[in-house]
């Protein structure tokens, strides 16, 4: 178990094998901010490697242990070595992670809800206790018209003058979310030095000089092909966030319509975000809008931790 940034040659074998399993899996198994987390010098995280004899990394699991009353992990085997007990050895790292603080409970993201993802949290006695799903819609359609709301202005970010007040405002728009909610100015700049930000895709709303709400996009050079075996350039609606002093004013679907219309502006021919089963009103807006559901991940989770597993796994 390491805490800190990983060596540079681990970080990279960590990407090689993730890379390795989705192009078997056709779906990543670890997102963006465990990817950002593998260089962090100091990410609430800690990495847990399983190596072979001959050093090569076949297993990896990443635990955010920045929350009091549970712990969300990612993990991945190498294709080749599955059905080999190594993710249950993983799994046991984590619940002993876990369980270090009394009471917190241990959670695993599976992207894509893949058989055999299923198939060993259930072995695991698992269930699952969160659903994400991936929307999608095709940009070369005609969109409904989503007026600004009155006295709404629209800019671009400012790089180095607008993180302070975005964080403030995402922090209360996501305030009940438990990974954007916590999301630092850190963080915001960790991403402005990712090859893919541009400010001029990343729009804020304003009324009277206060910031309201804000749309940020994102083009991924390929779509992974994840549930169509897409592999043309896709934009993601990445984060739409309105103040809770100004929900209900429809400015959410208006910024949402201004993301596509940015993204389609920049010539791609679809569009794809990420929202919480869950959350029926972000659901609403991005239905009216055109979107549809294409795919759906899923976290397993379950009650209070036992005793740590006692295995052992080199790091
Ligand atoms: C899910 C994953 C981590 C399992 O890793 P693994 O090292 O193959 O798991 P284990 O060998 O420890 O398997 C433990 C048990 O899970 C069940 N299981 C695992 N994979 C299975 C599959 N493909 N089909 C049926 N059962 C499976 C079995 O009961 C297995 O025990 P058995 O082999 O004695 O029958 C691996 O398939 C993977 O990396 N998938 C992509 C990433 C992912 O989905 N991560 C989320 C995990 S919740």
């Amino acid at each position: 178990m390491t805490a800190g940034p990983l060596d540079a040659r681990t970080a990279g074998a960590v990407r090689g094998l993730a890379a390795r399993a989705t192009a078997a899996d056709r779906v990543a198994p670890l997102s963006e901010q465990p990817l950002l987390w593998l260089t962090d010098p100091e990410p609430p995280a800690v990495h847990v490697c399983a190596t072979d004899a001959s050093g090569e990394v076949v297993g990896y699991a990443q635990a955010d242990v920045g929350a009091a009353t549970w712990v969300s992990a990612e993990l991945v085997v190498d294709p080749s070595r599955r059905r080999t007990g190594i993710g249950s050895r993983l799994l046991g790292r984590l619940r002993s992670e876990a369980a270090v603080v009394p009471g917190r409970t241990l959670q695993v993201w599976a992207h894509g809800d893949l058989p055999a993802a299923r198939a060993f949290a259930g072995d695991a006695g698992m269930v699952v206790v969160r659903e994400l799903w991936r929307m999608r819609l095709d940009l070369t359609s005609p969109r409904p018209e989503r007026p600004l709301p009155q006295g709404v202005r629209v800019r671009p970010f400012v790089p180095g003058q607008d993180e302070e007040a975005w964080r403030r405002v995402n922090s209360r728009a996501f305030a009940y979310h438990p990974e954007q909610g916590r999301m630092t100015s850190n963080d915001l700049r960790a991403r402005e030095a990712e090859p893919w930000f541009d400010p001029a895709g990343f729009l804020l709303a304003e009324r009277e000089g206060a910031l309201l709400g804000s749309v940020w996009t994102k083009v991924h050079p390929s779509d992974e092909g994840r549930d169509d075996g897409h592999a043309a350039a896709v934009g993601e609606i990445y984060v739409v966030g309105v103040d809770p002093d100004a929900q209900g004013l429809g400015l959410g679907g208006a910024l949402t319509a201004l993301g596509l219309d940015h993204l389609a502006a920049r010539g791609l021919s679809s569009a794809i975000l990420y929202t919480g089963a869950e959350n029926t009103v972000a659901i609403r807006t991005y239905t009216r809008l055109g979107f549809t559901k294409a795919s759906a991940d899923v976290k397993f989770g379950y009650g209070t931790q036992g005793s740590p597993s006692g295995v052992t796994m080199s790091t």
